[in-house]
């Protein structure tokens, strides 16, 4: 049998994402490491069972002496070309044995989908570990658009705000995961880094459509007046190349490539089964996708 892994460093602890992970880790028995490039920044980890340890990802001698001792680094934070290849570097001088990159975002299976700009620096992070699989194994996590991280900041329906922008007919259909999900399918494939090595994984909670999200957030607040606006993704296509043309790094370019990527007509965002089955994750009932919805009215 392979060693199991027992102590685990996160790095981008801090973030959006980072501490329902680190938590998540904690609660399933881990021994947590959260890197952070500020220790005196840390307050969304407080309260947890977690060693702070401050890095310089342009340091490899400041990560190697950071990852003394762990088996497996997940990364949360973005934005982290080359501090994410730096720590895949420094992981295997360190003997870590698994690397989870950033990621929890649509497949990247699909050539459409690997040429965006949005999804540049996770293609080449994946290539890297590719090319060194030999060294330390890895495993990628997709999960669609994050769908209480959006519906946080108004995304994909503001069920506080009353209001939609529905993307073409709002038919499309997408997988969607929350935070705690994403987490809990990290700690499955640590539990089993030998069934999921070397490979991307596609984890969901649902596939849903705007169309349905709406349905059920007028079922939440029922008799108000909504706000439904539409958007065309042909034209968010249009905006997002012109934008680069400008500027090859364009926010709103990545913005409107983000929305592309998930409700184009022209890419899937359906995982279909997922890899739901072999990580153990059951997937939503309206029911609970509505409970979900109801925590932002
Ligand atoms: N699909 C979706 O809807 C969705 C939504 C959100 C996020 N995501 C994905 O989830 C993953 C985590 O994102 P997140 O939103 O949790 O990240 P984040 O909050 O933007 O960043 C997480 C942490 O990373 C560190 N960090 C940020 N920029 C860095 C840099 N240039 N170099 C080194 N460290 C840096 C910071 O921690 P310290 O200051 O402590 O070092 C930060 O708190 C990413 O892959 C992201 O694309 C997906």
């Amino acid at each position: 049998m392979p060693p199991i892994i027992k102590s685990v460093a996160v790095a981008g602890a801090t973030g959006n994402t980072g501490p329902t992970v680190v938590k998540t880790l904690v609660d399933s028995g881990f021994k947590v490491t959260a890197l952070t490039r500020s220790a005196s920044k840390t307050d969304t980890l407080s309260g947890l069972d977690v060693k702070i340890v401050e890095v310089d990802y342009l340091s490899h001698e400041s990560l190697v002496s950071a990852l003394q001792g762990i088996d497996a680094v997940v990364v949360c934070g973005v934005g982290m070309l080359p501090e994410q290849t730096n720590l895949i570097d420094a992981s295997i001088a360190s003997s870590v044995r698994h690397f989870l990159p950033a990621d929890f975002a649509s497949d990247l299976e699909t050539p459409a989908k690997r040429s965006m700009r949005v999804h540049r620096d996770k293609v080449a992070t994946l290539n890297y570990l590719q090319a060194r699989q030999s060294s330390i194994s890895y495993t990628c996590i997709h999960t669609g658009p994050l769908l209480d991280y959006l519906l946080n900041i108004g995304v994909l329906v503001n069920v506080k705000s009353r209001s939609i922008t529905l993307f073409d007919d709002g038919e499309k259909r997408f997988s969607t995961t929350t935070m705690g999900t994403a987490a809990k399918a990290i700690v499955a494939v640590l539990k089993h880094p030998e069934k999921f090595a070397n490979r991307e994984v596609r984890v969901h909670d649902v596939v849903t459509s705007q169309n349905q999200l709406l349905r059920l957030a007028k079922e939440i607040v029922p008799d108000e007046e909504w706000s439904v606006t539409g958007m065309d993704t042909g034209d968010c296509e249009g905006r997002a190349r012109e934008a680069f043309k400008a500027d090859p790094d364009s926010r709103m370019g990545i913005q409107m490539e983000k929305v592309v990527g998930v409700f184009g007509r022209d890419h899937g965002s359906d995982f279909g089964e997922a890899d739901n089955v072999e990580l153990g994750i059951q997937v939503m009932t309206e029911e609970q996708l509505k409970e979900v919805l109801g925590r932002f009215a």
